[in-house]
């Protein structure tokens, strides 16, 4: 993988709710993670995601420019004092074919306003919390599996995570060590760490675990893999977040063991969000 890191990194914003570039990661040729100033007022919950963006292209006709905005899960914990984001490069995407070109000192366009439905306030209290994710999905879990939260409130965090490749999982293989052995996390965190279950796919390319999260729960191997009998209504608990395909397939399976979709107003079993970009 290759990092840039923060240089000369100016102070002065030119651009409406502008944070800077601190720190690249190429992960692929078509995944990369970076980070950004946090806005001193921001708050938000872990899983939570913004508007992020650029400037967009002058209108030919007035000259003037609008901000190209997506919808970005933060991947960083509530507590990090800067902000970081995992992306897709889609070539002819219209944010991303941009978005994968900026470098530490760059400035991109925050709206300060976070919202969304992974969050624990979503939940019922559980057991055990399972984290659904394909592709660049894992990003609010990123967030989620850095919170002292998911530690104090379940007996058991399993986060799975489907790519195509090996290459796809690096992202998610990382930090899920960093958050094992990191001291800083482990102090904040406690030994709530060893409770954390990482549970990585591959649907095109050999691996230890291959197939599709979805099959893998329907066939058993997830269960027997885990020594884990069931899903059931009174211990489990989820959030999923990826292609539509992937989260429509888990809200059927939830259902079927008696998992009921919930909100922020309405707290219940699970809840889906799908992975914005891409
Ligand atoms: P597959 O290779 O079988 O399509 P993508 O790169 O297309 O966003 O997909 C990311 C990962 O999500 C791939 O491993 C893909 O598997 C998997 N995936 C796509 N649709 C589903 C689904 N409905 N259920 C489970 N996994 C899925």
């Amino acid at each position: 993988t290759m990092v840039d890191t923060r240089t000369d990194i100016p102070k002065t914003p030119t651009l409406p709710d502008a944070q800077t570039v601190t720190e690249v990661t190429h992960w692929t040729d078509r995944l990369f993670s970076f980070r950004v100033t946090r806005p001193a007022s921001l708050r938000f919950r872990s899983g939570e995601f913004v508007m992020i963006g650029l400037m967009g292209d002058p209108d030919p006709k007035t000259g003037k420019q609008k901000p190209l905005l997506r919808a970005y899960s933060i991947a960083s914990p509530s507590w990090d004092e800067e902000l970081e984001f995992y992306s897709i490069k889609v070539q002819d995407g219209p944010l991303t074919s941009r978005l994968q070109h900026i470098r530490p000192g760059d400035q991109i366009i925050l709206r300060p306003k976070p919202v969304g439905t992974l969050v624990h306030d979503a939940l019922l209290p559980g057991r055990r919390l399972w984290f659904f994710a394909t592709g660049t999905g894992i990003a609010p879990f990123a967030s989620l599996i850095r919170d002292p939260q998911t530690y104090e409130d379940y007996d058991k965090i399993i986060l799975t995570h489907t790519c195509r490749e090996v290459k796809d999982l690096e992202y998610g293989r990382q930090l899920v060590e960093t958050v094992r052995s990191d001291e800083m996390l482990r102090e904040l965190i406690g030994d709530g760490l060893d409770k954390l279950v990482y549970y990585p796919t591959t649907t095109r390319e050999e691996s230890p675990r291959m197939g599709r999260i979805t099959d893998l729960l329907r066939d058993g191997t997830v269960f027997r893999d885990l020594g884990i009998e069931d899903f059931g209504p009174e211990t489990d608990r989820a959030m999923v977040c990826g292609s539509m395909g992937l989260n429509l397939d888990i809200k059927e399976i939830l259902e079927s063991h008696g998992l009921r979709e919930g909100a922020n107003s309405d707290p219940k079993e699970y809840v889906v969000e799908k992975a914005f970009v891409g």
